[in-house]
């Protein structure tokens, strides 16, 4: 798949989003292809870790809002869900690389990953209530749980950009690492897990997940219902629209 770039070595399953034009927004193909490389790496014996990265300026402006109206994803079989369901029950431990914009899936699929670096120029967000959706990922559920509901709600209701820092701080990201670092640390510590016991650090992970599971996957069907509804809503098309014209949104003639 042209966008999404995949490779194995050393036991480590990279899976690299290259769509810089469109800042690496994320189309139902591109879903596929990184559900498709989660499903394999699970299956693969030869895999024990799995390595997730952008580019050195850019991880992803989240799903591509052009594909998303031509193609809104309603079922749950919709590859968006199989990449989420695919990323919030993988066994093995999955490290993450975060640069430049992290926007809305950029952010609430970090909630699934093991190790999340970042650096400075990593520009999180949660925009869903600005585009007249609702959060997924089961991020309406493991956000407030993870920082606590006022700082969730500030990062879900207002929806605004915040820095690596911050991230770090409300326990998001593992740690800020230089820009110029930034792959070869993740790269170092993905490698450090691929030397460990595999079957001990699955059942770690599993261990310390199994208490959630069921929640989140219930959370991610219900989110992805009301998500499938708020897409179909004059606000969202709105919001879309405004975002593809290059202008401002005008919410004041809805309710
Ligand atoms: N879906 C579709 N296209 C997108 C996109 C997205 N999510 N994000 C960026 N693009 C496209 C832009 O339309 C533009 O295309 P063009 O060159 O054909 O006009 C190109 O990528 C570059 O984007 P631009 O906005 O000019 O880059 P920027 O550096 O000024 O801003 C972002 C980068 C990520 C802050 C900004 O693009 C953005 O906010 N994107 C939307 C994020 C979003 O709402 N995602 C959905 C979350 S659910």
């Amino acid at each position: 798949m042209k966008h999404i770039q995949t490779e194995t070595k050393d036991g480590i399953a990279r899976i690299e989003i290259d769509r810089p034009d469109k800042k690496n927004a994320l189309t139902a193909a591109m879903y596929q292809a990184m559900a498709d490389a989660i499903r394999a790496a699970e299956a693969d014996a030869g895999v024990r870790v799995v390595l997730i990265h952008g580019k050195a300026d850019l991880f992803t402006a989240g799903n591509d809002l052009q594909d998303f109206l031509d193609n809104p994803p309603r079922d749950d079989d919709r590859p968006v869900f199989q990449f989420l369901y695919g990323i919030s029950r993988a066994q093995k431990p999955i490290v993450a690389a975060v640069a430049g914009p992290a926007v809305g899936i950029g952010t609430t699929m970090l909630l699934h990953c093991d190790l999340v670096y970042a650096a400075p120029n990593a520009r999180l967000q949660l925009p869903f209530v600005n585009l007249g959706l609702v959060p997924e990922a089961a991020s309406s559920l493991l956000l407030p749980a993870l920082v606590g509901y006022q700082r969730a709600a500030e990062l879900l209701l207002l929806g605004e950009p915040f820095s690596a820092q911050k991230a770090k701080e409300i326990g998001l990201v593992t740690e800020v690492v230089p820009e110029e670092q930034l792959f070869d640390t993740a790269l170092a510590q993905a490698k450090k897990l691929a030397a460990k016991p595999a079957a001990s650090l699955r059942l770690t992970k599993q261990l310390m997940k199994q208490g959630q599971m069921a929640a989140v996957a219930q959370r991610i069907k219900l989110e992805s219902d009301h998500f499938g509804e708020r897409l179909a809503s004059p606000e969202a098309k709105e919001a879309f629209s405004a975002f593809l014209e290059k202008r401002k949104p005008d919410f004041s003639k809805f309710d």
